[in-house]
């Protein structure tokens, strides 16, 4: 994607492998900042702080924290508490234990001498894996909202939390289908759930208007509306987690448009690489929900009336308050999933067929 005309990833190698640059997205919309990762400590701080989120992009910045830690020194020990210190930032995107399994198989047996070499590489690979999964389901999911179209008219989509570029390494899950769209000079237009209480909608109206794509900023609370009016084609979210039955763990707040879509009879869509889905869970009942902290409702960030960027505290008084920041969307709410490999029923069938090598697990 490109920001200011300028082609980039949302994270990338630097300083001949011994740190990553990344786009901090506590900063976005507000500003476009770059920071440097140079330690796993400062990578599970930027995970557990969000200046990268996104499943896919959690499941990169954690592959590279293990192979910082490991040039910093590759012993067992070391391996071990940057596994554990990674795991522990983030619970319910599959992605980041992803990521950790497929760097501790691969250095856990080499010469220490051989692992931070092997783990660069194996970030890097990831990286680029998630690129190609995430082009190859934008034209799944083209493919699948072409097929759904109901006349010749500007495809109205409705997305919800942050599911694009920002999120993966490139093209987004949620958001790769609209970018193809676009790309091939098919009218299309997003219509952006805000997300409270971390606003990941800032990030992907952002997103979209440094593409050029067409989107209007809705309060969570609109999208009912606009699908009981007739007013979108489909919906179409990513994913943190989707279990093995097809449950789906998204950003909180999925399951409520999934339920509105229902009864509108409107498509709902999850885009998803294979990284996010856990053939080990069997249902949405074993997905851990983040519980995150209370200032995330109480304090909001933006711009005063004078130009500045501060923060502004909603009450003066204590408020108990609860912020779970994921729920599970039922498989049965979920029209199909559409990952790299194609699009199927958000069910264990449906998801065997596309990945038959797990039929056994
Ligand atoms: O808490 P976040 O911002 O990391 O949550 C992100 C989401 O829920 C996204 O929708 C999901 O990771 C899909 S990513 C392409």
């Amino acid at each position: 994607m490109r920001v200011h005309g300028v082609a980039r990833r949302s994270i990338r190698p630097l300083d001949e492998d011994h740190a990553v640059e990344i786009i901090d997205q506590t900063a976005l919309p507000h500003a476009f900042r770059l920071l440097r990762l140079s330690s796993v400590g400062e990578v599970a701080e930027a995970i557990r702080t969000m200046q990268v989120r996104g499943a896919p992009l959690i499941g990169v910045a954690a592959a590279y924290g293990v192979a910082l830690a490991l040039r910093a020194n590759p012993d067992d020990a070391m391996l071990a508490a940057a596994l554990a210190t990674l795991a522990a930032t983030r619970p319910t995107a599959v992605n980041l234990r992803w990521a950790l399994a497929r760097q501790r198989a691969l250095v856990a047996g080499l010469p220490e001498d051989q692992r931070a070499d092997a783990a660069w590489r194996e970030a890097a690979a990831i990286a680029d894996e998630d690129v190609e999964q995430c082009r190859r389901i934008g034209e799944a999911g083209l493919d699948r909202l072409l097929a759904g179209r109901r006349g010749g008219g500007r495809l109205e989509i409705l997305t919800h939390c942050n599911a694009g570029w920002l999120a993966t390494v490139d093209h987004g899950t949620a958001l790769a289908p609209v970018y193809a769209a676009f790309d091939a000079g098919i009218a299309v237009h997003v219509w952006v759930s805000e997300t409270r209480p971390r606003n990941q909608g800032l990030l992907t109206a952002w997103e979209l208007g440094a593409h050029g794509v067409p989107h209007t900023l809705i309060a969570d609370n609109a999208a009912g509306w606009l699908l009981a009016r007739g007013t979108i084609d489909a919906v179409i979210v990513g994913a943190d987690r989707v279990a093995a039955n097809g449950d789906v763990a998204n950003k909180v707040g999925t399951w409520l448009k999934a339920l509105a879509a229902r009864a509108a009879g409107v498509p709902f869509l999850v885009a998803a690489p294979r990284s996010t889905i856990d053939f080990a869970c069997p249902d949405g009942r074993g997905i851990p929900i983040e519980e995150r902290s209370a200032d995330e409702l109480l304090v909001v960030r933006g711009f005063a009336a004078g130009g500045q960027c501060g923060e502004v505290r909603l009450t003066g008084g204590e408020v108990a308050v609860a912020n779970p920041a994921f729920d599970v969307t039922p498989g049965g709410l979920i029209s199909a999933l559409i990952t790299e490999r194609g699009c199927c029923p958000a069910t264990r069938p449906g998801l065997l067929e596309l990945y038959p090598e797990e039929t056994s697990g």
